[in-house]
């Protein structure tokens, strides 16, 4: 059985705000995300990452998006990307100096693909394929570049891995197309499904849902007791893939910044369902909450 994430760990792990620290301290996310058919997935994660304490969170993603972003959050960088054919992300339009000069990156949320057209899932693919394996940092893998990565390992290739550390957030319906198994024998052992696959893509394992299971390519596992079904519509997770990205901005290891993030994503959530309920609160009205936590 593994062991239920605390609060006490959570402050373990997330570390004080030194006197002399500065921007570069807390690194820099570089979010890609978001395209014409999902422009808010990208604002949920990029102000989730600014609300979770990264330095800097750049914000990679097409015009409609970027303009809503900064009327929205004006703390966020923008990298203004081409449109493909498709309309989604061309990644030769992030340049390779933003590639470097991030620390995190956090690819997914609201990419689109599939659900649009074989076309598009084409596109996704493509933009996992050219920036995960060349990023010299540690990323979040979440949403359609999950689905990308199951579209990858079903044509016989290697789980996508950057130089540093991987976390990969699905819930059961991606784990399902990531492992083909289905929803059902996933949910029937959270723990030792999400242990299992972290080993074998060696990235550590966000099983989404309720009592989220985070398990480590080394065997260590924990399961989150935070969290309502408030949290069950969609924007919900792209809050959370934001937030994990700054804990590893901030310098935490993988498994740490997944456990605090999915720990505190929850706890935010309930207070948020104390005051709107849990059919009234919407995945905005977290990060509010959020910010009374950590004061
Ligand atoms: N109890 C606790 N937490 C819950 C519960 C619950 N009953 N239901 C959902 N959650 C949490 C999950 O643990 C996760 O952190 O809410 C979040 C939901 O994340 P996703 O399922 O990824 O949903 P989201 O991404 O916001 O949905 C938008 O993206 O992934 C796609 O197919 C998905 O179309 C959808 C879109
Ligand atoms: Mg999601």
């Amino acid at each position: 059985m593994a062991v239920e994430i605390t609060e006490e760990f959570v402050w373990q792990n997330i570390p004080r705000r030194a006197r002399d620290s500065h921007k570069g301290t807390f690194g820099t996310v570089l979010a890609v995300a978001g395209s014409a058919y999902y422009r808010g997935a990208a604002l949920l994660a990029a102000e989730g990452a600014l609300r979770t304490g990264a330095g800097i969170v750049t914000l990679a993603s097409v015009e409609p998006v970027l303009a809503a972003a900064v009327a929205r959050t004006p703390e966020c960088c923008l990298c203004p990307c081409i449109a493909g054919a498709e309309g989604g992300i061309s990644p030769e339009s992030i340049p390779r100096i933003q590639r470097q000069k991030a620390t995190v990156l956090l690819l997914g949320p609201g990419l689109g693909g599939a659900a649009q057209s074989a076309a598009r899932a084409a596109e996704t693919r493509a933009l996992v394929q050219t920036l995960l394996p060349a990023f010299a940092g540690s990323a979040v893998l979440d949403a359609d570049g999950l689905n990308a990565a199951a579209q990858l390992l079903a044509a016989g290739e290697a789980f996508p891995h950057p130089a540093g550390e991987l976390i990969v957030t699905p819930h059961p319906g991606e784990m399902a197309r990531l492992t083909g198994l289905s929803a059902a024998q996933i949910n029937a052992d959270r723990e030792e499904t999400a242990r299992t696959y972290a080993q074998k893509w060696n990235a550590v394992v966000v099983l989404k849902g309720s009592r989220t299971v985070v398990a480590a390519p080394d065997g260590r596992a924990c399961v989150n007791p935070t969290g309502n079904p408030g949290l069950a519509r969609g924007g919900s997770g792209d809050v959370l893939s934001g937030m994990t990205a700054a804990l590893l901005a901030c310098g935490l290891p993988a498994f740490e910044a997944a456990a605090c993030a999915v720990y505190l994503h929850g706890a935010a959530a309930d207070r948020t369902a104390a005051v709107l309920g849990e059919y009234g609160m919407l995945p905005h009205d977290i990060l509010p909450q959020l910010g009374r936590i950590f004061a």
